[in-house]
């Protein structure tokens, strides 16, 4: 199976689909693309509690590295909203700590993988090290 920009992004809208969001009522999900054509997707999480909520691209990176994926990252489709209307406004661009998040798996399978932010009028098609320069990973440690 292979996918591309707008497979990912359809990948996407699926997953924001599962979100469980009672407290924003913001609906997101993130899928991930891999050299190998595989797809791992996520939806973001909330809690009673509010700031544990995990978004979707943080839960995407979790499933995938827990469940041993350690191809190439080569893409990555965002796309949010309020519930009802995902994908309306403008784009979702992931937040620090999901660049931080994408970007350790990026660095294990050494790729630069773009990321599409995906909003009514337009998508946002920008490579990971320009939402992340000089980013801290894996090598940092060494
Ligand atoms: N959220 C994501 O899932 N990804 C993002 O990139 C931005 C924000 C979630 C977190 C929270 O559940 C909701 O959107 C509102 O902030």
């Amino acid at each position: 199976m292979s996918w591309n920009r707008d497979s990912l992004i359809e990948a996407a809208r699926q997953a924001a689909t599962k979100a469980y969001a009672p407290y924003s009522r913001f609906h997101v999900g993130a899928a991930l693309g891999f050299a190998d054509g595989s797809v791992v997707t996520g939806a973001n999480v909330e809690n009673a509690s509010y700031g544990m909520a995990l978004c979707a691209e943080t839960v995407a990176v979790g499933k995938a590295l827990s469940e041993e994926w350690r191809g190439k990252l080569e893409g990555v489709a965002v796309i949010g909203g309020k519930a009802g209307a995902v994908g309306a406004g403008d784009p979702v661009t992931p937040c620090g700590r999901c660049r931080q998040m994408l970007n350790e798996l990026a660095a294990l399978g050494d790729s630069d993988p773009t990321v599409w932010c995906v909003g009514e009028d337009e998508v946002l098609e920008l490579a990971l090290s320009a939402l992340l320069p000089r980013a801290f990973g894996p090598d940092s440690l060494t």
